[in-house]
């Protein structure tokens, strides 16, 4: 598994090893090892734009969750997010290929289905996206998931049967947590504020994903016939909510718990993202059905959170700590980049 020690990379981690697959987790390990302290899995400690082919003897399937998982840190440094991407992407196929290595997943994203919207074309609910809609990729990270989704697929045949799956905005606990995906940071934001920011009002649509449902689809495609999954895209979400619901829902959360969290209109910002997606084909191809709600993971989130002083840590939010990384690395090793 590429990205083994991310976000989703490190819940799904513990899913393989409880079901008593082996994973060989290779990661860079920006946000450090301690996701994985609890387990004993294999790492290879390395960057994905040199994974060497010998690395694939003995491996089954490769899971490709590992690069830039954002806008903001791939707009950080565009050609760092290309190269890692987009082109290791097209690379680790070809090298999964020579190696017989037939199953393959890779964390696209929902994102690819963004479309510019004016203020008033956000008002109207957008209409469904499915795995046909065509796509409107704008920004280097949607635009590098493009271009690997397109690598991907071309490269399938009798002899490699990867999957494709675009995951909504993902939530809930991971031990390497973020804080910087909308549910998430309502609840930091409930936490530290007392009050959550919404902005041209929160009307606008997100398909969510929890981050457990996340990985087990992964591995729903480990067993799956390969001829069901064989250049296969899957959207992959648990419903489509309006930011402002997702406020409610926190806020609910709270106030059940005697806290008052207020929210607070802000100004409709630049750019704004507004679309919804079907999983339709997900549950009829590979009958999958969400297992927990944004509900339910709001109240276990609640109830694992850090102390406050803790949650305003650089580590849970991808650009903060990845400009920091860069600044620490700049200032050691001359103007190398850490990207
Ligand atoms: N989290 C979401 O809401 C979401 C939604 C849609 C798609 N995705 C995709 O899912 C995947 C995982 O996302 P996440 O939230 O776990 O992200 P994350 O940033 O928490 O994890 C990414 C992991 O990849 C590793 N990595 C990054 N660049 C690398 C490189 N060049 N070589 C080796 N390792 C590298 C990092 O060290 C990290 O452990 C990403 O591909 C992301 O684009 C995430």
């Amino acid at each position: 598994m590429t990205g083994g020690a991310g976000y989703i990379g490190a819940v799904l981690t513990e899913h393989l090893v409880r079901a008593g697959h082996h994973p060989v987790v290779l990661d860079r390990f920006f946000w450090g090892r301690k996701a994985l302290a609890h387990l004993q899995v294999e790492t290879i400690a390395a960057d994905l734009r040199e994974a060497r082919e010998e690395w694939l003897d003995g491996i089954d399937a490769v899971m490709h969750l590992g690069g830039l998982s954002n806008d903001p840190t791939a707009e950080y440094n565009t050609e760092a997010n290309w190269q890692m991407n987009a082109v290791a992407t097209e690379r680790l196929v070809e090298l999964c290929k020579r190696r017989g290595v037939k199953r393959f997943t890779f964390a696209s994203s929902a994102s690819v289905y963004d479309t510019e919207l004016s203020a008033s074309e956000m008002e109207r609910t957008p209409s469904m996206c499915d795995e046909t809609t065509a796509l409107a990729p704008r920004g280097a990270y949607s635009l590098s998931k493009v271009y690997a989704e397109k690598a991907i697929l071309a490269a399938a045949d009798e002899t490699f049967a990867p999957v494709i799956f675009r995951q909504g905005t993902v939530y809930g606990w991971s031990p390497r947590m973020r804080f910087d995906l909308v549910v998430n940071t309502f609840i930091k934001d409930a936490v530290i504020h007392e009050r959550l920011y919404l902005h041209g009002g929160g009307w606008m649509w997100r398909p969510l994903v929890d981050v457990n449902d996340c990985a087990r689809v992964h591995m729903m495609a480990l067993e799956a016939p390969l001829d069901r999954i064989r250049g296969q895209i899957f959207n992959v979400l648990e419903e489509n909510y309006q930011i402002r619901q997702l406020a409610m829902l926190v806020a609910g959360s709270f106030a059940l718990k005697d806290a008052q969290i207020d929210l607070v209109e802000m100004p409709l910002p630049k750019l704004v993202r507004n679309y919804r997606m079907s999983n339709a084909k997900l549950s009829q191809a590979l009958g999958f059905t969400p297992s927990v709600t944004v509900l339910e993971s709001i109240e276990n989130m609640i109830g694992k959170l850090p102390p406050p002083e803790e949650l305003a840590n650089p580590q849970y939010y991808n650009v903060r700590w990845m400009t920091l990384l860069e600044e620490i690395h700049a200032s050691q090793r001359g103007f190398a980049s850490i990207y």
